[in-house]
C-alpha cells in the first residue's frame, strides 16, 4: 500500500530539514526521503557561517539551544592584503547583525534530532528515488535499503532538496529549463587542525600566491582553506606544504604568526556558480543546491537553501490555509531574485580575493583597488556587510 503525505521532500540537507520543520509549524505533514545514511549526512563537512536571520529562525523555532551554547559570534571579519589586516565591523555597519560560526553538519544534527523527536518521518538510506506524475498526482518512489522493496509516497507536492546530482531538477523538462554556469580555474583545499584559534574573527587573505581563509570550529579545532588547483589531489598537499603555504599567505608586516597543530582532515572543493530556472514545474518545486550553487567564499550555500524554503513554506501555508495559489506560482521568481543577489555577492568575494590565472594583471590590480576601497569607504564596507550578514527575504 502506498503511503500518503501532503509534501514529499527529497533530501535531508539544510533545505529539506528546515522545510520539514517550517511545514510542521504550519500544521502541514511531510516525509523526507534521503539517499544517504543519518551518519553520513551528520558527518559531512561544509561551510560554517550562518546569516543573522538564519540564527534568529533557528531560535524562533526552538532549534537553537546548542547553537547558542557552542557557536562563535563575531562582530566582524578581517580582510588581509598587502600583509596588513583591516577589520570590517559587520555589527556596527548593519545595526547589530553578527557573524555566527556554526558548522553546517552541526545544524543538520540539531534539525534531524528535533524532527525525529517531534515524530517527523525521515527515511534514510533509500536508493532509486524517482519522481512521477509531477503535473498531476505526484508520487515519489524509492527503495529503502532495509527492506529492498520499492515504496510509493503519494503527495500533493514534491519538493526536491536533493542537491546538484539528485533526480529532482532533471524532472523539470529540458525544454522549459535554463541553466547558467560559471566554473573557476581554482578550488579550495580545506583542512581541520587541532590548534588554538588564529584570531577572534575570520581572516580572509588576498595574497599573490593565492587566497587563504582562516576560520574556526571550536576553541581547539580550526578550519583553514587554501586556494589550490582544482585538479590537485590531497596527496600532493603534505602537512608541511600546507603549513608553509598558510604561513606565507597569512603573514603580516607586524610579524603575526599562525600557530600550527596536527592536521586531522583534508579535502578539495571545486568552485563554481550555477543557477537553474525556473524552480517549479507542475507540482514539483526545487530548493537549495538542487537549483543553484555558489562558490564557497562568503559561505552563502546553506543560508540560501534555507531562504528558498522559507519562501516556499509561506506559499504552501497560504495554499493549505486559504486555498491561495499566487505565492506558490510566484515561488520561483521570488526565490530567484534573492538567489541572484547571493550569486553576485559570492562571485564578487571570489573574484576580489583569489588569484585567477585567466585574468590579466590589470584585473588583479582592480581587485586590490576594490579591497582598498572597502577599507576606506563606509558606503562600500556597508554594502559588503549587509550582504555578508544576509539580505532580507522578500
Ligand atoms: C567558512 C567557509 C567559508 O566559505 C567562509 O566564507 C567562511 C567560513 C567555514 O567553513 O568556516
Amino acid at each position: 500500500m502506498a503511503a500518503r503525505t501532503q509534501v514529499g521532500i527529497i533530501g535531508a540537507g539544510p533545505a529539506g530539514l528546515f522545510l520539514a520543520h517550517l511545514l510542521h509549524r504550519a500544521g502541514i505533514s511531510s516525509v523526507i526521503v534521503e539517499h544517504r545514511s543519518r551518519q553520513a549526512i551528520e558527518g559531512t563537512l561544509r561551510a560554517g557561517v550562518l546569516e543573522q536571520w538564519t540564527v534568529d529562525l533557528m531560535n524562533e523555532m526552538g532549534l537553537g539551544e546548542r547553537m547558542m551554547r557552542e557557536a562563535h559570534f563575531h562582530s566582524g571579519i578581517t580582510l588581509r592584503f598587502n600583509r596588513q589586516s583591516h577589520h570590517i565591523d559587520m555589527a556596527g555597519l548593519t545595526g547589530g547583525k553578527r557573524v555566527t560560526v556554526y558548522a553546517q553538519h552541526e545544524v543538520i544534527k540539531d534539525l534531524v534530532a528535533a524532527r525525529l523527536a517531534h515524530g517527523g518521518e525521515i527515511v534514510f538510506d533509500v536508493g532509486e528515488t524517482s519522481l512521477h506524475d509531477i503535473e498531476g498526482k505526484p508520487e515519489i518512489r524509492y527503495r529503502p535499503h532495509q527492506t529492498g522493496e520499492i515504496e510509493t509516497l503519494r503527495c500533493d507536492f514534491i519538493v526536491g532538496c536533493d542537491g546538484q546530482y539528485g533526480p529532482s531538477r532533471q524532472a523539470i523538462p529540458d525544454a522549459v529549463r535554463t541553466e547558467y554556469h560559471k566554473t573557476y580555474p581554482f578550488g579550495w583545499l580545506g583542512i581541520l587542525a587541532d590548534a588554538p584559534p588564529a584570531h577572534h574573527e575570520l581572516i580572509y587573505n588576498n595574497h599573490s600566491r593565492g587566497f587563504a581563509l582562516l576560520s574556526t570550529r571550536t576553541p581547539t579545532v580550526q578550519r583553514y582553506y587554501l586556494q589550490c588547483d582544482p585538479q590537485d589531489n590531497v596527496a600532493q598537499w603534505s602537512d608541511d606544504r600546507i603549513w608553509a603555504e598558510l604561513h606565507r599567505r597569512t603573514e603580516t608586516v607586524d610579524g603575526w604568526k599562525l600557530t600550527e597543530g596536527p592536521i586531522t582532515q583534508k579535502g578539495i572543493i571545486a568552485m563554481r556558480c550555477f543557477v537553474s530556472e525556473p524552480m517549479q514545474h507542475g507540482r514539483l518545486f526545487i530548493a537549495g543546491d538542487a537549483a543553484h550553487i555558489v562558490p564557497p567564499t562568503g559561505a552563502k550555500g546553506l543560508n540560501l537553501a534555507v531562504a528558498d524554503v522559507v519562501v516556499l513554506s509561506r506559499a504552501l501555508d497560504a495554499h493549505y490555509r486559504k486555498g491561495a495559489t499566487d505565492l506558490l506560482e510566484a515561488y520561483s521568481e521570488t526565490a530567484l531574485k534573492r538567489i541572484w543577489k547571493a550569486e553576485r555577492f559570492s562571485w564578487y568575494m571570489t573574484s576580489m580575493l583569489h588569484r585567477n590565472k585567466a585574468e590579466s594583471s590589470f584585473e588583479q590590480r582592480v581587485h586590490l583597488a576594490e579591497l582598498d576601497y572597502l577599507i576606506s569607504s563606509r558606503a562600500a564596507a556597508t554594502a559588503l556587510a549587509e550582504n555578508y550578514v544576509g539580505l532580507p527575504i522578500n
